[in-house]
């Protein structure tokens, strides 16, 4: 359709990365298109911290389950949702914050994935390649006391940043047709196809250059579900001051 379209399109997460640099400036110009995103009533809540010390970059691949590539991307940024600036700008003006809401942490959490995404797809249309890092939020209180994190202030995920070393394959989504409904609701066909995407998902496991395996969809997302995901989070984020009414 066009270059946006096509750079969308050819989107795969990079975990192999080489040892080139990405000049500050470019970092910092990928920062304000992540800024640029738009912000639930202009109230931007992301802060990101970029990790430099080799140790900390060390200790967060550990957190996050041993994943090698936080350590030896070039360059490892952690997103924040972070509402203490917010705090600070209610006492500026003798105004009492009014914290807790379910509402602030849904706020707080989309402005950081919408941010972080702008400044993904901007680096990939500079030819470089990002993996998002969920995995902190496994030992999420170990990332916040390492990085000295204040109340109202929680990692939502980090993002692994470099030039790749690694072409790896588009992973094909769910069909259009399964995620944009017409005026209502309608899981009617739901199963049917779920049923196709599962063969579309195994032949894209199966014949893809690396980590080759039988599987499709439904099966992947079943033996992920059937567990218990990080129940420590709820607490660590009332710890934060989110999530208390
Ligand atoms: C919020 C978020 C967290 C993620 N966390 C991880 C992670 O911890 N480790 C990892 O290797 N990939 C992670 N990913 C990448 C997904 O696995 C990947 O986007 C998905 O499998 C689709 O593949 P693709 O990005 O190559 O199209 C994460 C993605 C998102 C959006």
């Amino acid at each position: 359709m066009n270059d946006t379209f096509d750079l969308l399109h050819s989107h795969r997460s990079i975990r192999k990365f080489t040892e080139q640099a990405i000049p500050q400036e470019t970092i910092e110009a990928l920062v304000k298109a992540g800024q640029s995103a738009a912000t639930s009533s202009f109230i931007q809540t992301t802060t990101v911290i970029q990790v430099n010390s080799e140790e900390n970059r060390e200790t967060l691949a550990t957190f996050a389950g041993g994943q090698k590539y936080v350590q030896s991307a070039s360059h490892f940024l952690v997103f924040y949702a972070d509402m203490n600036r917010h705090k600070i700008a209610c006492d500026m003006n003798e105004q009492e914050m009014q914290s807790g809401f379910t509402e602030q942490f849904l706020t707080a959490s989309l402005d950081t994935a919408l941010f972080a995404q702008n400044l993904v797809v901007a680096a990939e249309s500079l030819g470089l390649g990002c993996v998002y890092i969920g995995g902190l939020r496994n030992n999420i209180s170990g990332v916040s006391e390492l990085l000295e994190l204040p109340e109202l202030v929680y990692p939502v995920f980090g993002v692994c940043l470099g030039y790749p070393d690694q072409d790896p394959e588009v992973k094909p989504r769910l069909p259009v047709k399964a995620v944009l409904k017409q005026d209502k609701y309608d899981a009617s066909d739901e199963q049917d196809i779920i049923s196709e995407y599962d063969v579309l998902l195994r032949h894209y496991y199966a014949t893809r250059g690396a980590n080759v395996k039988q599987q499709g969809w439904s099966e992947q997302i079943s033996n992920m579900l059937n567990k218990e995901a990080r129940p420590h989070m709820l607490d660590f984020l009332k710890s934060k001051g989110y999530l208390l009414k």
